[in-house]
């Protein structure tokens, strides 16, 4: 059985003190969810503090983003040594945003995933459509074309923690939520797909989150389907109430 992992990003969000506030929070009210697995993703400069606050709990860090060199003259890059040595489980890869502004491309992706792999971070891989792509029924094509740019080159072997997160862009902050339906036809086509690259055994074993304004709301809908292994939470994973109401309708699904 695939563990359920919900993840919050909190992207470009919360000072420092902000987050030690937010992460204590989330500590004491989530302190006995053990049945999934709860990740926070905060802002590179926070990331030593907020460790520090779910240090020994059940909660792990990910970094959400990472670079692709060991180190060297690369101004504003962070490497995964780093990411590690903060005390960082998990990394977010490719996400939306870094695709749009940041001109993040498949094979951009596929260099970060080897190398957070080689320093054995959790990759959790961002893959999905955007609005124009979704009205020319072209969602299938460009999730294929994602998922083979950020596999491309890896034996099943290596991807043994890969956690995919299926993100429609015209979802993800815009209050649209992919329905209950449609997210699952995505989820199941992707892990056809893994079927397809490497073998059922895989294809069933890896996770895959949903992203794209999952709320309290939505949360026991989307999580209830078949293919669908937790969330990758946006803008609800920085109030408390709205993250620890996702992680607990999550959990009374498993009990
Ligand atoms: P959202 O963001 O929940 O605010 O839509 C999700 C994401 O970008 O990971």
């Amino acid at each position: 059985m695939r563990r359920y992992i919900i993840a919050g990003n909190w992207k470009m969000y919360k000072t420092i003190t902000e987050s030690i506030e937010l992460a204590n929070s989330l500590k004491r009210e989530l302190i006995d969810c053990a049945s999934l697995d709860i990740v926070l993703c905060p802002n590179y400069v926070a990331l030593s503090e907020v460790q520090e606050v779910v240090y020994g709990t059940n909660i792990e860090v990910g970094a959400q983003n990472v670079f692709w060199q060991e180190e060297g003259a690369f101004t504003g890059e962070v490497s995964a040594a780093m990411i590690k040595d903060v005390g960082c489980k998990y990394v977010i890869i490719g996400h939306s945003e870094r695709r749009q502004y940041f001109n993040e491309t498949n094979e951009t992706v596929n260099k970060r995933i080897t190398h957070a792999l080689k320093h054995e971070l959790i990759p959790i891989v961002c893959v999905g459509e955007n609005l124009k792509q979704r009205e020319s029924e072209k969602t299938f094509e460009v999730v294929e074309d994602h998922i083979k740019g950020a596999l491309g080159g890896f034996a099943k072997e290596e991807l043994s923690s890969l956690i995919i997160a299926y993100e429609p862009v015209w979802a993800i902050g815009t209050g649209k939520t992919a329905t209950p339906d449609q997210a699952q036809q995505v989820h199941k086509f992707i892990r056809d797909l893994l079927a397809k690259l490497f073998d059922e055994e895989f294809a069933s074993s890896v996770r895959i989150q949903y992203g794209g304004s999952v709320k309290p709301e939505n949360a026991n809908d989307l999580m209830t389907q078949n293919d669908i292994d937790g969330a990758l939470v946006g803008g609800a994973s920085l109030k408390v109430d709205s993250f620890v109401k996702i992680v607990k309708i999550t959990e009374s699904i498993i009990k």
